[in-house]
């Protein structure tokens, strides 16, 4: 299982020092929550800060921009060396234009449905994408409670992904922890996104290797 702990539940008062643990534990990416308080109801952080934590950072960066209009913000996603770039379909109207010019910025594309967003929507990009990512509670907080409806979700986008020959991975977002984890890893998740169940812990480390032990 690859691991992705989201940066919005760290301490922000000591971002160096969260970094520090984060590069040495067996995280595989860092996963960045960029809200503009318009596509969802909270306002997070913004590219100054990214800037700050990317110098801090020795994993790739997967950045999950919530906020209208993603398309506009290409080229800063690309120039902080992000490694994926994720945005929602809700926040688009030409998914494949956009879907291109990610790629063509050096970015690796990645698309994000919301609970409420059917998976087959995603029938003629789905060999485009790097990557799906399925939110698995409303985007805008952290500490939600994990919706069961996405493990039918991730059972469909798999059958999809297998039947077109896509090599996009399939992430999992909101109200990980080790047993809705481990449901996941179940039904074919390959990433899984955990905020508050790795940040809120007493030794982070370790429950990062709980989750990346999943199969
Ligand atoms: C929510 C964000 C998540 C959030 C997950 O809108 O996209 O990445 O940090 O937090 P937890 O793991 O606490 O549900
Ligand atoms: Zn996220």
């Amino acid at each position: 299982m690859l691991v992705a702990p989201s940066l919005l539940a760290a301490d922000f008062g000591n971002l160096e020092r969260e970094m520090q643990w984060f590069n040495e534990s067996q995280a595989d990416l860092l996963h960045l929550d960029v809200m503009d308080g318009v596509f969802v109801p909270n306002i997070s952080f913004g590219f100054p800060v990214l800037k700050h934590v990317v110098r801090l950072c020795q994993k790739p960066l997967d950045v999950h921009l919530m906020i209208v209009e993603p398309q506009k913000f290409i080229k800063q996603v690309a120039d902080l060396g992000a490694y994926y770039m994720n945005v929602h379909y809700e926040a688009l109207t030409h998914h494949h234009r956009v879907i291109q010019q990610i790629r063509e910025a050096g970015l690796h594309p990645a698309i994000t449905l919301c609970p409420s967003t059917p998976v087959s929507l995603l029938q003629d990009i789905i060999c485009d994408v790097d990557m799906v990512l399925l939110m698995s509670v409303n985007p805008g907080f952290g500490g939600q409670k994990f919706i069961p409806q996405t493990l039918q979700k991730v059972n469909q986008l798999r059958q999809l992904i297998d039947r077109t020959g896509s090599h996009a991975l399939i992430e999992i977002d909101g109200g990980v922890n080790l047993e809705t984890g481990r449901q996941l890893a179940q039904v074919g998740a390959d990433v899984l996104v955990a905020g508050s169940y790795v940040f809120g812990a007493d030794d982070p480390a370790v429950r990062i290797k709980a989750l990346k032990a999943l199969s």
